[in-house]
């Protein structure tokens, strides 16, 4: 159930049929320079890097992390030796001389050099080896979700003000231009959306089967139980698994919420949820979820909808829309479901086409004008259809909305952007995009959905909830 990280080649694909190409990223707004995430260095201090969990997305950060000048990963630590040879390997191919190790104390004593600790291990572990390694005096770049316990969560963000170490939380929209450019420039400065009222967002998968492994590479009883796992079927899976994992709403529904309060700029007051064990027999999380929370904004309430389905990919994949009364910005991390949409009562846009601020869909996508058929001049229909049913009509499409584009496109794996602004946190002082306080609220947002499915009652949050 690990999020694919297949995007950047989509968003190549997508950036190269938008026709225009400067650079990392499309700039073809003029008001991009404020929206752009920090650049990677290039010819800076060189960083001695160490990681803690090179699974799937241990990998994915590895291969994102290659691409920044001046990044020397020097140690390489995962408990399962399938995993942590692929990474010592995948490193030493890059020139980078770095030593593997089964357990991270070793690591964080035996390579004092290092000056940042990447973590990317199952939720159930971060607190530990975030505070071990800031401890250490080094600096951590943490995945989300920070925790699986709020008190984990709180814990990391004690230890990095108590230590003075940076804590970057991995959720890595926060980073990318697209997300920037959206909220800063056409929701904030344009207002192009009016007053948002209300969010709806979703990340919906088809069924799966459980993650496996063979003889060959199973990890000795002995060792599972060192490091806390119950057997390989739960380290595998260990999302599904209370004792390791938030669930999908965790798992998944932590990118996409951690948007809601980052759009917003503010927490939730309260939520209220459903959610079953209703599908899978052999996991104890629910597989599908339903939340509603409320938000106080300064321009009033707004409520906004969450699923996270594992049974159905019903409801199109993975996207965010923030709803006002003008428009609806539809976000993703893959380009091919972002779109504004204009409502027919909105104040005229197409100087916002003028001026750079948006692009009009091209020939072939949703919202661009339809092409005129020759059968349509000449075919004259001696008949009228029977207008439909009044039962089949729904009301709510009155109008078709007008879709328009976002001129910013990211052409890098979509965690660069974020692993760099760690990297220039350290080198630079540039201000971290998700720092620990940030990732804290993200996590006790999406935890106590789960809290509220189980009292089956609506949870209220009080500012120092969010806290430390
Ligand atoms: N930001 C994103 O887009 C994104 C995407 C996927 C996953 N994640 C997050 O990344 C983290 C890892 O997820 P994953 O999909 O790579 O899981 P995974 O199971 O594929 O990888 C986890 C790795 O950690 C290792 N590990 C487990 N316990 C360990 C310990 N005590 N010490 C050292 N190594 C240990 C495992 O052997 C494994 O190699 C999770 O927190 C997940 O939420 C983030």
């Amino acid at each position: 159930m690990s999020e694919s990280t297949t995007q950047s080649s989509v968003t190549r694909r997508s950036f190269l049929t938008s026709g225009t190409r400067l650079g990392a990223v499309v700039l073809a707004s003029p008001y991009l320079a404020n929206a752009q995430a920090p650049a990677g260095s290039g010819g800076t201090q060189a960083l001695n890097v160490g990681i803690i969990g090179t699974g799937a997305q241990g990998r994915v950060l590895l291969n994102a992390a290659l691409k920044i000048p001046d990044i020397r990963f020097k140690a390489v630590c995962d408990i399962w030796n399938e995993n942590r040879t692929y990474g010592e390997r995948l490193l030493k191919k890059f020139g980078h001389d770095v030593k593997p190790f089964e357990d991270y104390r070793e690591m964080l004593s035996s390579v004092p050099e290092l000056d940042a600790v990447i973590v990317a291990t199952p939720d159930w572990y971060h607190a530990e080896h975030t505070n071990a390694a800031l401890k250490a005096g080094k600096h951590v770049y943490c995945e989300k979700l920070m925790s699986n316990t709020i008190e984990g969560a709180r814990s990391m963000v004690k230890t990095a003000r108590e230590t003075g170490k940076l804590l970057q939380i991995g959720h890595q929209r926060r980073s990318n231009p697209r997300y920037l450019y959206a909220r800063d420039q056409l929701v904030r400065h344009f207002k192009i959306l009016g007053r948002i009222t209300n969010i709806n967002a979703l990340w919906n998968r088809a069924v799966s089967d459980d993650l496996t492994w063979t003889a060959r590479n199973e990890i000795p009883k002995a060792t599972l139980e060192k490091y806390g796992y119950d057997d390989m079927h739960q380290f595998r899976n260990w999302r599904w698994f209370k004792k390791y994992s938030g669930g999908p709403i965790s798992d998944l529904g932590a990118h996409q919420i951690d948007v809601f309060n980052w759009m917003l700029g503010t927490n939730p007051v309260n939520v209220m949820a459903g959610g079953g064990v209703d599908y899978y027999k052999n996991h104890e999380w629910y597989d599908n979820v339903m939340a509603i929370y409320e938000f106080h904004t300064s321009a009033g309430p707004v409520r906004a909808f969450y699923e996270v389905l594992t049974t159905t990919s019903a409801g199109g994949g993975y996207h965010e829309s923030f709803m006002g009364d003008d428009g609806t910005l539809k976000m993703s991390e893959n380009p091919k479901y972002t779109k504004v949409y204009r409502e027919a009562r909105a104040p005229e846009w197409d100087h916002f086409v003028k001026e750079g601020v948006l692009t009009k869909p091209g020939a072939g996508e949703e919202g661009a004008a339809a092409p005129s058929l020759p059968w349509e001049k000449e075919f004259k229909p001696k008949f009228t259809l029977a207008p439909p049913r009044a039962s089949v009509v729904d009301v709510r499409e009155t109008a078709a909305l007008s879709a328009w584009n976002i001129p910013v496109v990211l052409d890098k794996a979509i965690h660069q952007p974020h692993l760099e602004n760690f990297f220039d946190a350290i080198r630079k002082g540039t201000p971290l995009t998700c720092p620990g306080e940030q990732g804290l609220a993200s996590a006790v947002t999406v935890l106590k959905v789960n809290e509220a499915v189980q009292a089956r009652k609506m949870l209220t949050m009080k500012p120092d909830d969010f806290i430390v």
